[in-house]
């Protein structure tokens, strides 16, 4: 694994120098009886991103796995609180909670990012900083079209937004790229259950997670 490489963020230190854990991913891997894997979740806001996250955390965790979910409200409230919703400030936010799911993947766990994460570009990026350091990333494309989505308006923020109240709010005066390269799919007519069982299956499938 190759955690020194460069990535698309400039590196403003000099003088540093990566030490290597004397932990190999294999010996991590059999120790905790599965892969460090990040999961990226994906769509508008109110689609069910983090209901699924949350409904497959517990499912990962009462199985025994180890697993964590980094959801985009919560992390705005603390590492991210400086940052908005602008196109540069959501770039940021990304590329931040890419590298910290990097860590987390890296530290063996299988973690839930979940972020309406709207750029191609961005989700590009973090993908490219997990195969750089030759650790999984699994796209999931939470598929709930906008009407569905605004139908639900679990915070009113739908109604603000239609209203002016909210700039560049995603799906109403902010654009949302669909992905066109997620490994998982998941339809508007799924329960978070059904979807958490369908993910928990891929993950054992390709040997991310003990059967
Ligand atoms: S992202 O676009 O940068 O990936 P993130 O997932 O962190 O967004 O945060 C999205 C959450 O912030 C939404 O679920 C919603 O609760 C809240 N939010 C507040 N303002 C906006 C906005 N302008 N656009 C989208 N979501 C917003």
């Amino acid at each position: 694994m190759d955690n020194n490489s460069e990535n698309s963020s400039t590196n403003h230190s000099n003088n540093i120098v990566w030490h290597e854990s004397r932990v190999s991913p294999e010996f991590r891997q059999e120790v905790f009886g599965q892969q460090g894997s990040t999961l990226w979740f994906t769509g508008l806001s109110g689609s069910g991103k983090s209901t699924l996250a949350f409904t497959l955390e517990h499912m990962l965790v009462q199985e025994k796995f180890k697993s964590y979910v980094l959801d985009g409200d919560n992390i705005r409230h603390g590492l991210n609180n400086n940052l908005g919703f602008s196109d540069a400030d959501r770039e940021e936010n990304i590329r931040r909670v890419g590298e910290v799911s990097k860590l987390f993947a890296d530290a063996g766990l299988i973690v839930l990012s979940s972020f309406i994460s709207p750029f191609k570009k961005g989700r590009q990026l973090v993908r490219k900083i997990h195969e750089d350091a030759g650790l999984n990333f699994l796209e999931i494309f939470i598929d709930t079209p906008l009407a569905v989505c605004e139908e639900r308006d679990p915070k009113q923020l739908y109604a603000k937004a239609r209203r002016g109240e909210i700039p560049h709010f995603t799906g109403i005066s902010s654009p949302y790229e669909e992905p066109d390269d997620a490994e998982i799919i998941i339809p508007v007519s799924n329960s978070p259950e059904k979807s958490s069982q369908q993910v928990l299956e891929y993950l054992k499938q390709h040997k991310i997670i003990k059967s």
